[in-house]
């Protein structure tokens, strides 16, 4: 595996691939892999001839008062598990090269889906990742990119994005990777200590008794289910997911919301494609997660 530490470095080597006819992959990360990452890796060397995948800690996305001293670093390690997964380059830039002095440009989505969800309590989130993944997307030129649908928002905005700037890149999203309780693995998860991952997993319970509901064409009770028997209510699986999250003391909810799959805007009623997604703290880490209806 090559480790490029530079544009110009991580240029040569994929101008030198595509010439050859070989069709690159590229995985944006932060680091600190999980196997939810190492899925990403699989599936992009099983599609591409060649995977480069960046490890990059990227400043823009974090907002004041957010955890990008302490974001977990550990690229040795990150490199080990990339070459057992068959990757073929890592892209390791300092923050200098991807954002010399003088740096001025942004790319900031200005529609609504970019306020909604993690958008309120994370003002700026999105136009750091838009941004760090155009240029990642204009350094490494991939024909496809990966990214997890535990990030549902993310992958949203992102779709959104290379449709919106006319990316020649097709985005494939792969689905989340889980911890045998049902946790959704995240870098962040290593800040919990034991009570709080116990606790933790009260996400994911939120999720299986709302989905049994969806299943069951949420025959609930609320006002809203029974004004359309035929479309699923948010208003019952939102009461469920709130009620099973709120039983565990160690959890604080920042938002749970049901919404448009694409547009990512509130919906009352959900069909196939749209998404309930939560933000819920764990003493002080906040996790995410989702699922589509
Ligand atoms: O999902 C992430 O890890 C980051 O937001 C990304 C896409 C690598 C951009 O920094």
């Amino acid at each position: 595996m090559i480790t490029a530490t530079t544009i110009e470095e991580a240029r040569k080597t994929i101008k030198k691939w595509k010439a050859e006819g070989l069709t690159v992959g590229l995985v944006p990360t932060m680091g600190a892999l999980h196997d939810g990452h190492a899925s990403l890796v699989t599936a992009a060397v099983s599609d591409c001839d060649r995977v480069v995948t960046s490890v990059f800690v990227n400043p823009t996305q974090f907002g004041e008062g957010e955890d990008l001293e302490s974001y977990p670093r550990d690229f040795e390690r990150d490199c080990k598990i990339l070459e057992e997964k068959g990757c073929h380059m890592v892209f390791h830039p300092s923050v200098q090269e991807m954002y010399p002095d003088g740096y001025g440009t942004y790319v900031n989505l200005e529609s609504e889906m970019t306020k909604q969800l993690c958008g309120r309590s994370r003002p700026g989130h999105f136009r750091g990742v838009c941004t760090v993944v155009s240029k990642l997307f204009n350094i490494t030129t991939p024909d496809r990119a990966y990214f997890g649908q535990k990030d549902a928002q993310q992958l949203a905005v992102i779709r959104r994005m290379v449709k919106d700037m006319d990316f020649d890149i097709e985005i494939v999203g792969c689905p989340t990777v889980r911890e045998k309780d049902g946790l959704a693995k995240s870098s962040r998860n290593s800040y919990l200590n034991d009570e709080e991952r116990q606790a933790a997993a009260v996400l994911y319970r939120s999720i299986e008794k709302a989905k049994e509901l969806a299943a069951a064409g949420a025959s609930g009770t609320s006002e809203a289910s029974a004004a359309d028997p035929h479309s699923i209510a948010a208003a019952d699986l939102l009461k469920t997911m709130t009620d099973v999250v709120s039983s565990e003391p160690m959890a604080r909810i920042d938002y749970i919301e049901a919404v448009d799959g694409h547009t990512l805007m509130p919906k009352e009623y959900l069909a196939p494609g749209d998404l309930v997604a939560m933000a819920v703290y764990i003493g002080d880490t906040r996790l995410i997660d989702n699922f589509t209806i």
